[in-house]
């Protein structure tokens, strides 16, 4: 509906210009604090940085590769590490842990010489696969507003690293299944690490979400030499391939020929407790098997968790899942199996604007044994080719799908689909050959601010059409609600949306990735979603070149925005012994860095406001 309570009116920072050089970009009155980059210490007692001598071991102390997923999770300071409960009902906006994913490693960024070792030889040591898996994951620093700024506290007892090297266990229906068992984990329950964490989402009880999302370039091999065909299409389905990079060579488990099952134990959400630092972390098997990029929940006081996430890939799906039972404020140990037992759904965007939510249950409609599957865990485990013969809708490259929580409708943010050929464009993925991607909002039954989530149908219309609104080829021309194209300046048209996240007020803020092919920055636009402006983009941030902007996240009071700097000077040419850049530290000791900036208004007021 267009109810004008949130967002109006008040994004009134100066905007921006679309740009592309070595810099970060903010409007006038804002500053930035650059507060964690690659290779910070992250511990007490490891040194600076020096990417000379770096080894596993130092690694793992230190910040790792390409930031994306940012959530802040208050502290409250009568509480000790491991009291999640207490923690998860602070509002702090000064102190918190800062829990950033690490998506993936550029070796030919973070290593010198390594260009010419890969290109001759492919002989790649293993001391530098090791730095590299010591480099995804996660990280959870402590970080505190202090009088000269955001600051990372060194001595927290909650700072860690997760990598591929930490103990999770895998629980749902997928856990123990033949398809996830292995010659180190006969059990098929207890898998070391994560990889391809790309965006994720937080829960009320204070655990964090994150996401495996291209986990198959990490395994090399050839999937036509899997016995089993629908095994092998699986390993095809996620690019597995022999000319992947070489973690196998030096770590077999990411050779299928070695391990066929391992890529089994990859592309599932992962959920851990940022409050308790001797926590494992979960695969939680039932929020499905693919390409994530991330769910976000919408918790209600005793209504079912719903849950949102995308599979980042061509023609895949937007799916929501309910949980069994109801969530209920102040019972923290109930709380926590909410994400293990419920039910996973495909969307189905239907021509009329109405859409229909296809539960991925075994022995239901097409998901029995005369399709290969022979229980829920191959459901979960191949869910993509459940949700297709279910009829799902597959949609222009999901990304974030979040739920503003002022108007509590939820938006899909569809980053592109350049494979979408003319003679199958639907109503919600109406371009050929989609360059510049779209948003959709879903409307769940019910009233403004008080939908129903767990609902079967839904209302659906199309946000936003990335692109802009003045250009001649109607194919890349944007279209911004009911916006007339004069209303949008000539540097508030975006492409590509890939994060998303909601102010305080209820303003969209959306991160891309992608502009450059458009001939400026990545970075951030903000919008109201309901009112006279809705869906009227003003930029907000530019990335310095190569980069895209990733996580954005505001501290309770929406004073300050963190953001995730992911891949600065990517691109071309650019190695680490010659990049086009070296943004954050322009040190010419120093190679170009992946960081998280702290953004602030200079009269610390509201970001946007
Ligand atoms: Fe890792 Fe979907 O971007
Ligand atoms: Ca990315
Ligand atoms: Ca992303
Ligand atoms: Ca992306």
């Amino acid at each position: 509906g267009n109810d004008p309570r949130d967002g109006e009116e008040n994004l009134g920072f100066a905007e921006i210009p679309h740009a592309l050089d070595d810099q970060h970009h903010l409007p006038a009155d804002y500053s930035a604090d650059v507060l964690l980059r690659w290779g910070d210490p992250i511990i007490a007692g490891a040194g600076p940085f020096d990417p000379a001598t770096l080894t596993a071991a130092e690694q793992e102390r230190r910040f790792g590769y390409n930031n994306d997923f940012i959530a802040f999770m208050p502290l409250d300071s009568e509480a000790a590490p491991g009291e999640g409960e207490r923690h998860s009902q602070s509002r702090s906006s000064e102190r918190g842990l800062l829990c950033v994913n690490h998506e993936y490693t550029q070796p030919h960024l973070m290593f010198s010489g390594y260009n010419d070792e890969y290109s001759a030889t492919r002989g790649v040591s293993a001391s530098h696969v090791a730095i590299e898996q010591a480099a995804c994951g996660h990280a959870i620093v402590e970080v505190e507003k202090t009088a000269n700024g955001w600051q990372p506290i060194l001595e927290s007892p909650y700072n860690r690293r997760i990598t591929l090297n930490t103990a999770m266990d895998i629980v749902g229906p997928a856990a123990g299944d033949r398809r996830l068992q292995t010659s180190a984990d006969p059990s098929g329950q207890r898998v070391f690490g994560t990889v391809g964490n790309c965006a994720g989402g937080k829960t009320p009880w204070g655990t964090v979400l994150i996401a495996e999302e291209g986990f198959g370039g990490a395994f090399q091999g050839d999937p036509d030499n899997i016995a089993d065909p629908l095994e092998a299409k699986n390993h095809h389905a996620f690019g597995i391939a022999p000319d992947n990079r070489n973690w196998g060579d030096h770590d077999h488990r990411f050779d299928i020929g070695v391990e066929p099952n391992e890529p089994n134990r990859f592309g599932w959400m992962v959920e851990f407790d940022p409050y308790d630092p001797t926590s494992r972390p979960r695969k939680l098997t039932n929020l499905g098997r693919f390409e994530h990029e991330g769910f976000t929940l919408v918790s209600k006081p005793d209504q079912p968790i719903v849950a949102y996430g995308g599979a980042d890939d061509e023609h895949q799906f937007v799916y929501r899942y309910v949980s069994k039972n109801t969530y209920r404020p102040e019972a923290y140990a109930h709380n926590r199996d909410l994400l293990t037992e419920g039910t996973l759904f495909a969307a189905r965007f239907d021509e009329d604007g109405s859409g229909r939510w296809l539960p991925l249950v075994f022995g239901e409609g097409p998901l029995t044994g005369d399709n290969g599957f022979r229980n829920q865990a191959d459901v979960m485990i191949d869910v993509r080719r459940a949700a297709a013969l279910l009829g799902a809708t597959p949609m222009d490259r999901p990304e974030d799908v979040e739920t503003n929580p002022v108007n509590d409708c939820t938006y899909v943010m569809l980053t592109k689909n350049k494979k979408r050929k003319a003679d199958d464009i639907d109503a919600a993925n109406p371009r050929a050959r989609n360059s510049m991607g779209h948003v959709l909002e879903i409307v769940p039954p019910g009233k403004y601010g008080a939908r129903d989530h767990a609902a079967d149908t839904f209302k659906w219309n199309t946000f936003l059409l990335g692109g802009n609104p003045n250009a001649e080829n109607p194919a890349e021309r944007g279209a911004y609600g009911q916006q007339s194209p004069g209303a949008i300046s000539a540097h508030g048209w975006f492409a590509n949306p890939d994060n998303v996240a909601f102010d305080p007020a209820g303003n969209m803020w959306v991160a891309t990735d992608g502009c450059e092919s458009f001939g400026f920055h990545d970075g951030l636009w903000a919008m109201a979603t309901e009112g006279e402006m809705r869906a009227a983009p003003r930029h907000f941030f530019g990335c310095p070149q190569g980069a895209e902007v990733c996580g954005p996240e505001f501290t309770p009071d929406g004073k300050t925005l963190f953001v995730a700097v992911q891949h600065p000077a990517d691109g071309g040419d650019s190695t680490f012994d010659k990049p086009m850049h070296r943004w954050p530290d322009n040190d010419p000791a120093l190679p170009p860095r992946p960081s998280v900036l702290a953004i602030y208004r200079e009269d610390g007021k509201p970001v946007g406001s």
